[in-house]
């Protein structure tokens, strides 16, 4: 893996940890034995994983306050309300994203076990950043439940069918208008015919849900609306047709109009049938439906392949963003639950286009007719709310949870825990546990940092084949991550920042010394010329250089020069070598290296 290969500073880090070209180009040197050398020592790790950011632990040792916090919170979902928006701050590596998506899993799988309906949904705005990638994802995720949601319900509808078909019974159910849907149920065994009970019949057995499950009924004053379709065309597959309450709400006027209502809600229409002038079967698969015939339940299942098929998945890019918008508006309103959008790294969103997103998320309630929202950001910074919109900011605000940073000793529990699943037993000596922690509670408490060292230190023991880890290991592991950091920094940069960092860079290796911005700007002039690059001003290139320093790359000092004004001394704050190196994995600075020489020679002179 090229994240294990020393040598390869720069491009290769680029690559991720799965790819490897540049260990592919060894691999002509491959030889017997390669592996085998490196096989034979002792191994230092028993499971690496656990230790890498993508893998979510199980406990969190001193959370458990925030993470209770949030439960107390959200667990109003299942109860079929609306729980408040929670904002969530504190810096990175406090155990954020691992504490919130540990909640949201607990609730899904809380949810599923009592049947309430409850989506969570996580979104990194790190990644997605825009409101249109943010809704965009949102609709098709949605999209998806609502399609799952609809296939299911249709098996359902079809073994249904099958029952009637197979045990010919009449395809009309005959109805004495006394008996309430509810108390029909399974009274009595199957059918001489053998008709099994459709999943529909299972609707009246009492399950074990909590007295929350009643979604349906215990939201607001609002909820007999919930259930109306927001338009002709809105089936509401309410709660699955085994929820608890579902032989009494389920109930269905007609299917003349768009027959498509999943288990539409509210009472039992009147017999509307050509009614016969026999009792009812208790055990007719209809008898526990809301349909009154086979007809009716055909309709409905065409109506669902309707409504499946009408959903249009949101393209990446192209649409108007109001039309991403109500599309993912329909999606959510399609069926009656409560959603939970989780927007993590949210400070990046705002950051980077601004509170529309947040501003209409927040809104939405107030539109929404069958589901609910509620909305839990995470953030970084925790000034962000400065820049929202104060209807955002309160909407957005009911609840706050910090996540203040780690101590040395909390960190050293959290290392504690995770090793010893990571590693081998007594592959750590003493004393390594208690560095990493200190180093990183130097990092603002940061647990990945933490984890990083750990594991980085792990793998430096490893490749030198030694067989424990020891404190030494640990402070290579520090240099190597503060240099990979350096690394990702100078990569990820704007080219006009590269070019004058890279002319900077020139002027270094030809041992200039103190370089003034005056020499850095006729350097970054050629380099631009070279690569046909827009020239910026001089007072541009000044502002550029500030950037670098306060990011750490170069170290710029003014110093007054008498009557000649003010100048900025300059120099290199990183490793001139792997900082050149990274500057030309860049493809539009690759091309400059043919300059070189003539640069050089300016200054031979
Ligand atoms: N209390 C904790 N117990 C165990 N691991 C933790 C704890 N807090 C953070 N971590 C780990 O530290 C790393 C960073 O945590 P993360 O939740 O991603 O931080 P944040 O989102 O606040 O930046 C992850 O690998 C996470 O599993
Ligand atoms: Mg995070």
């Amino acid at each position: 893996m090229s994240d294990e290969d020393e040598r390869q500073i720069g491009p290769g880090r680029n690559l991720g940890f799965n790819s490897s070209p540049a260990s592919a180009d060894e691999g002509e040197s491959v030889n017997q034995g390669l592996f085998d050398d490196l096989l034979s020592g002792e191994p230092i790790f028993e499971n690496k994983e656990v230790l890498r950011p993508s893998y979510t632990p199980h406990e969190l040792p001193h959370r458990s306050d925030q993470i209770n916090k949030m439960a107390t919170i959200l667990v109003s979902a299942l109860r079929g309300e609306t729980p408040s928006n929670i904002l969530i701050y504190g810096k990175t590596g406090t155990g954020k994203t691992a504490s919130a998506k540990f909640v949201s899993q607990e609730l899904e799988s809380t949810s599923s076990k009592y049947e309430v309906p409850c989506d969570v949904e996580y979104i990194n705005c790190e990644v997605t950043d825009t409101q249109y990638r943010v809704l965009a994802q949102l609709a098709n995720k949605f999209i998806e439940e609502n399609e799952r949601r609809i296939e299911d319900r249709i098996d359902r509808l079809e073994s249904i069918r099958e029952s009637i078909l197979e045990g010919a019974w009449d395809e009309t159910l005959p109805t004495d208008g006394s008996t309430h849907a509810g108390d029909r149920g399974r009274t009595d065994g199957n059918h001489s015919t053998g008709t099994d009970a459709p999943a529909g019949t299972d609707a009246s057995t009492g399950t074990d849900a909590p007295a929350g499950t009643d979604a349906s009924t215990g939201t607001d004053a609002s909820s007999g609306d919930r259930f109306s379709p927001r338009n002709s065309d809105s089936p509401v597959e309410t709660k699955g047709s085994k929820g608890p309450k579902a032989s009494e709400t389920e109930g269905r006027t007609s299917t003349h109009s768009n027959s498509d209502n999943l288990e539409n809600s509210g009472t039992k229409p009147s017999p509307q049938t050509s009614s016969s002038s026999r009792n009812p079967p208790l055990d007719h698969p209809l008898a526990d439906t809301p349909f009154s015939s086979l007809a009716e339940l055909e309709a409905q299942i065409d109506g669902l392949l309707e409504d499946r098929d009408a959903f249009e998945e949101v393209p990446m890019t192209g649409w108007p963003t109001d039309r991403v918008y109500s599309v993912f508006f329909d999606a959510v309103d399609y069926a009656e639950r409560v959603v939970v959008i989780m927007l993590d790294e949210i400070d990046k969103l705002v950051e980077k286009s601004g509170d529309d997103t947040l501003y209409n998320l927040s809104r939405m309630n107030s539109e929404l007719e069958n589901s609910r929202v509620s909305i839990i950001g995470i953030s970084n910074d925790l000034k962000f709310t400065d820049f929202l919109d104060p209807r955002v900011k309160s909407s957005l605000g009911e609840e706050e949870i910090v996540f203040p940073p780690y101590d040395a000793n909390q960190l050293r529990d959290i290392l504690q825990h995770r090793s010893e699943i990571a590693f081998e037993e007594g592959a750590l000596s003493p004393d390594v546990i208690p560095l990493c922690a200190a180093f990183a509670a130097q990092e603002h408490g940061d647990a990945r940092r933490a984890l990083d060292l750990l594991r980085t230190a792990g793998e430096l023991a490893e490749r030198s084949q030694a067989e424990t880890v020891v404190e030494d290991h640990v402070r290579q592991a520090q240099d190597k991550i503060e240099l990979d950091r350096v690394v990702e920094v100078v990569r990820t940069l704007p080219t006009q920042s590269k070019l004058v960092l890279f002319a900077i860079i020139l002027l270094e290796k030809n041992g200039v010394r103190s370089i003034n911005t005056g020499e850095v700007f006729n350097i970054y002039k050629q380099l631009c010329e070279e690569i046909d690059a827009d020239v910026l001003t001089q007072r541009r290139v000044t502002d550029l250089i500030s950037e670098l320093d306060m990011l750490g790359i170069v170290n710029a000092i003014v110093v007054s020069k008498g009557r000649y004004g003010r100048t900025k001394e300059i120099n290199l704050s990183v490793p001139l070598e792997e900082t050149e190196v990274v500057l030309l994995s860049d493809s539009r600075l690759s091309e400059v290296e043919e300059v070189q020489p003539f640069v050089q020679a300016r200054f031979d002179s």
